[in-house]
């Protein structure tokens, strides 16, 4: 079959190449009869451009032409011509092309999805006919954004002297807190790799091996429950760095950022990127990834409610707890009873029990009328920051509870006032947090990852007050998502070794786990540290897209399924005998 060489692709003509022969492949994106003359649209993904078969075409060729369908993969040659009606949705809408040549390549059975950036299908079919979905050309400019992110990381790094390393995908478990994919092993029946939650230890390693500067663009496996900003398999943009301390990586970060944003947007961001403490953003924002699109700052009232008849606040303040304000600016016409009902349900899944209202209308108005005077509403107005035609919401609980809570407010009521754009891009470094955190059993666990390093002036609180210590650590945050992680880590055996005792890990469980590491330790280990990004986060917001499978070639669904390929699946008998494994309860999809 011949097949056309391409003198051009189809979303690049302009009326610039009127007069021009052009040799163009694709697809058939619409195809349309008008009584003999065919006119189509043939896309790539560069975009569309519409092609036509007018009178002068010969009977063979208008013939073929009116065979075309939906998503005939075929090549035209033929002149650009101006276009009678031009088409302003179209970039290439000014132009059409004259075809003389038409060559099918391969006819299409009736696409189960349409091939159209605003298809409303349903998501387990585009995800089924994938290679489909990504003709679309909205997700082939993700593809491509994708592509260029990963390109400038490695361009930056490269330029910064980092080396490109590849590390393991069959390991021992890594710490990063999430239950790990096992893989098992032929040749020692019983045993299990584990798929890497992120390079962390082989990064550590490299260090100590002297590669000094060290970047990956890699795979990450975690099982955990997912979100639309989570994905099983993920990506990072993994690097370390030795003789560092923490100004060094944020510093090389924040030029890396600089770029980015340069190249993708044609934004500039300012450097030094802003910083708040774990501490603060928790006090003021109710968020360890505060969105700063907005400001909306959270108000602890205690000291102006903990002497109220209104129980519900006094009793709060009385056992230890936070009573917190927001003022939603213009919130007093945007919310109704109604809504503020629903906002109320929304708090209670995040544990509040409910949320008390003033309107600074025309007049004072409160769910709290009875217990308090004007007087009091006016002073906790004030302190709230709010000005008349606001709506100040308050909730009351534990610190933790309420704090988390109308953090998550905050942002609920932003995106219901439609106030956040995806056109700004609000960054900055969350920084400080606490080494160490409590499961739901109250054991200490690391916050981080055990490597993590306290900040030295706490290092006496190890022992007696380990909640208090806070980390080295430092996370990149865009828009209210953390895009990215990382820390200083120990790198004095000694130290290591009070880290793990804080963690209630015996002797024979670290040199189980983290023997090699800490053995690796013994040998001259520099300073060090790091930090990795979520690549398809990082994707996902500068394409203004809501959910990572928007930026994935082939992501999972829901439940962890790829139903391109239809794993995961049951493995054959003599698979799993091989194995050395039996399973007892088969789940079929
Ligand atoms: P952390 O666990 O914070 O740190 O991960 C780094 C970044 O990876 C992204 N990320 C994810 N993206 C999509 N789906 C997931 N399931 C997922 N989990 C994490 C986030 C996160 O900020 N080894 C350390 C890094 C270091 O200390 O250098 C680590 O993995 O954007």
């Amino acid at each position: 079959m011949k097949i056309i060489k391409r003198t051009n692709m189809c979303g690049e003509l302009r009326s610039s190449n009127i007069g021009q022969e052009v040799k163009l492949n694709g697809w058939i994106a619409k195809a349309r009869n008008l009584g003999g003359l065919v006119f189509a649209d043939l896309r790539d993904r560069t975009g569309i451009v519409q092609i036509t078969f007018n009178d002068d075409a010969s009977d063979e060729l208008r013939q073929k032409a009116m065979e075309l369908r939906s998503e005939f993969s075929v090549g035209v040659i033929g002149t650009v011509v101006e276009r009678a009606s031009k088409n302003q949705e179209l970039d290439t809408g000014d132009i059409e092309v004259v075809v003389k040549e038409l060559v099918i390549y391969s006819i299409s059975l009736t696409p189960p999805i349409y091939v159209k950036d605003d298809d409303n299908v349903d998501d387990s079919l585009r995800l089924k006919y994938r290679y489909l979905d990504l003709r679309k050309l909205q997700m082939q400019n993700n593809l491509r954004l994708r592509h260029k992110i990963a390109f400038c990381a490695r361009q930056y790094f490269n330029e910064e002297g980092f080396l490109e390393i590849e590390t393991p995908m069959l390991i021992k478990p890594t710490p990063e807190g999430a239950r790990d994919y096992l893989v098992p092993s032929r040749v020692k029946q019983g045993s299990f790799y584990s798929l890497p939650q992120s390079p962390q230890m082989f990064k550590q390693l490299l260090m100590v091996s002297g590669c000094d500067r060290y970047m990956q663009i890699v795979k990450c496996f975690r099982d955990e429950d997912l979100r639309a900003d989570r994905q099983p398999e993920f990506t990072q943009i993994d690097l370390e760095m030795s003789y560092v301390d923490r100004e060094d990586v944020l510093q090389i970060q924040e030029g890396f950022i600089k770029k980015l944003f340069k190249e993708t947007k044609g934004i500039d961001i300012k450097t030094p990127l802003p910083r708040l403490t774990y501490k603060q953003a928790m006090e003021e924002y109710g968020s360890d990834k505060p969105d700063l699109r907005f400001d909306m700052k959270l108000k602890t009232i205690n000291h102006l409610v903990e002497k109220s008849e209104f129980k519900v606040f006094s009793k709060v303040v009385e056992n230890g707890g936070n009573v917190v304000g927001i003022n939603v600016t213009g919130g007093d016409a945007h919310f109704s009873r109604k809504d503020i009902d629903k906002l109320t349900a929304y708090v209670k899944t995040y544990g509040l029990n409910g949320l008390v209202w003033i309107r600074n209308g025309d007049e004072l108005k409160s769910s709290v009328n009875k217990f308090f005077n004007e007087k009091e509403l006016k002073e906790i107005l004030e302190c709230c920051n709010s000005k008349k035609g606001d709506l100040v919401l308050i909730g009351a609980d534990s610190s933790k509870v309420v704090l988390e809570a109308m953090g998550f407010l905050r942002r609920h009521v932003a995106e219901l006032m439609g106030i956040l754009s995806d056109e700004e891009f609000n960054l900055l470094w969350v920084v400080d947090f606490p080494l160490f955190e409590e499961d739901e059993e109250g054991r200490v666990k690391a916050m981080h990852h055990p490597f993590t390093s306290p900040k030295m002036e706490d290092i006496d609180l190890l022992d007696t007050r380990p909640l208090d210590v806070r980390a080295e650590a430092y996370d990149i945050v865009l828009n209210g998502v953390e895009i990215g992680g990382g820390s200083i880590r120990i790198h004095d055996s000694s130290l290591q070794k009070r880290m793990f005792e804080c963690l209630g890990l015996s002797d024979k469980e670290c040199n189980d786990k983290f023997g090699f590491l800490i053995e690796a330790f013994k040998y001259g280990a520099p300073p060090h540290g790091g930090i990795a990004y979520g690549l398809d986060r990082l994707v996902m917001l500068i394409a203004g897209e809501k959910s990572i499978r928007e930026v994935i070639a082939f992501p999972k669904n829901q439940n962890a399924q790829c139903l391109v390929c239809g794993a995961p699946d049951i493995a054959s008998d003599d698979m799993l005998e091989e194995l050395a494994i039996t399973v007892n309860d088969k789940v079929e999809n």
